[in-house]
């Protein structure tokens, strides 16, 4: 970096700060201690551990939401799942769970776990545990209002003419990098939902253009992510028929994320793993706005405890939640510190971090790693070429923060990267990312 951009990422810096300092003064608070880390202004690869965090018992005490939560969310996975086999006959299991596989991975320190959501049924993305999930709710809202279930009905009968009528009638939007989108879209127009997607600047053409086949409407926007959102809550706001899904806030979204960890769980019991404090595991989340990690942190605190450990990952240009958690304001942007929020990694390109989601989780993150666009771009090279894997680069993320953990934070644990996307990725997508 030239001395220029030092010395202007400096006076950021010191704006900042200035800014945090009056803020607290009119507020009467004393100034917090944090200080931003030298590399997080810098756009260099970091591993921070948060200082706010707390045991899992003690700070999943404190938060109006818990177990049962989850279990609700089971619970509506679990009814649908007749109507998800119906719905997806060629992706998803007859017992219409949408599960990823556990894979492990050798390597020179020892077997990393990977929990294979790049694959994950319908949609190939992690987004689809929240989109899919939320987009289920909003469906049997509609038809239990509408008197088309009964207490036991079986919800394949949605997939029927009556359901089909009743959902033509009723609009989804939602603001999206491109998988969330493209999760709700599936969802919505397989149940003959109307469905119009905000996309970003940074979302990728094709994503675009395979929601559009879908059937769904898709509004381009010259903006970011936060930009594609706000307009987005804007419009369905104005709107009696259309049903917004909030990637910023939903809550709905959240417990769909969460309810993954049961499916973790289930999976490492068969593999004989055991996490305990002494020897946790170590899931490494790749992180935009916050929702997906936030989601499934959540959920393996609540049933591992301190026996998990959960790092989230982010680019160096977009390190969003690192900001959140630090400077402990939601109303911080990562421009506001001299980044430009521009990353191949276009899922995890987001400027501000969830207020939502932060708030419910910021004693539960152990700590955040930011990784390299080139670190990405090699990582989904490595990914194809050494294990088969298709990732696309936010997928990648994790990877290259387990290799940095293990060496900056050396300690006996189970190491599982979450891969959140890219199977999906048609080949004159993927190929060039191959290409050195
Ligand atoms: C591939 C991929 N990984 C991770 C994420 C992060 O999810 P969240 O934005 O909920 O933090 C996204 C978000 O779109 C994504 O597309």
């Amino acid at each position: 970096m030239s001395l220029a951009n030092q010395l202007q990422q400096a006076c950021w810096f010191v704006t900042l700060a200035c800014a945090r300092h009056t803020a607290a003064i009119a507020k009467g608070d004393t100034m917090p201690a944090t200080l931003l880390p030298t590399a997080l202004l810098q756009g260099l690869p970091l591993l921070w551990h948060n200082p706010a965090r707390q045991p899992a018992a003690q700070a999943l005490a404190t938060l109006p939401y818990g177990a049962a939560d989850i279990a609700a969310a089971i619970a509506r996975w679990q009814r649908f799942a007749p109507l998800l086999a119906h719905c997806f006959p060629d992706s998803v299991a007859a017992d219409g769970r949408i599960d990823s596989p556990l894979l492990a991975q050798a390597g020179p320190g020892g077997t990393v776990w990977v929990k294979a959501d790049h694959a994950l049924p319908v949609t190939a993305c992690i987004k689809a545990r929240g989109g899919v999930y939320e987009v289920l709710c909003q469906a049997e809202t509609l038809a239990r209002r509408a008197g088309l279930l009964a207490e036991g009905s079986n919800y394949a009968l949605l997939a029927g003419d009556a359901a089909r009528a009743l959902f033509a009638r009723h609009t989804i939007l939602v603001g999206s990098t491109g998988n969330l989108g493209y999760s709700v879209g599936v969802m919505a127009r397989a149940l003959g939902l109307q469905v119009e997607v905000h996309m970003s600047s940074d979302a990728k053409a094709w994503k675009k253009d395979r929601l559009r086949a879908l059937g769904a409407r898709v509004v381009e926007h010259a903006g970011d992510y936060a930009a594609a959102v706000a307009s987005a809550r804007q419009l369905a706001a104005a709107d009696p028929q259309a049903y917004f899904i909030d990637d910023e806030s939903s809550l709905l979204l959240f417990f769909g994320y969460a309810a993954a960890a049961h499916d973790l769980k289930a999976q490492l019991d068969t593999a004989g793993l055991q996490p305990t404090p002494a020897c946790p595991l170590r899931v490494f989340l790749p992180c935009g706005v916050g929702g997906a990690p936030g989601g499934v942190a959540f959920g393996l605190k609540c049933l591992y405890g301190d026996a998990v450990q959960c790092v989230f990952v982010e680019p160096v240009a977009s390190p969003c939640f690192l900001l959140r958690l630090a400077s402990g304001d939601d109303a911080l942007s990562v421009y506001d510190i001299g980044l430009d929020n521009r990353t191949l990694a276009d899922g995890l390109a987001v400027p501000r971090a969830s207020a939502t989601v932060a708030g419910l989780v910021q004693h539960l993150v152990d700590a955040v790693v930011t990784v390299s666009d080139d670190s990405l771009l090699a990582e989904v090279r490595q990914q194809w070429q050494q294990h088969g894997l298709r990732l696309e680069p936010s997928a990648a993320a994790g990877f290259v923060a387990q290799r940095l953990a293990a060496s900056q934070w050396p300690q006996q644990v189970i190491p599982l990267v979450w891969t959140t996307g890219g199977h999906g990725l048609p080949d004159e997508v993927f190929l060039p990312l191959l290409a050195g």
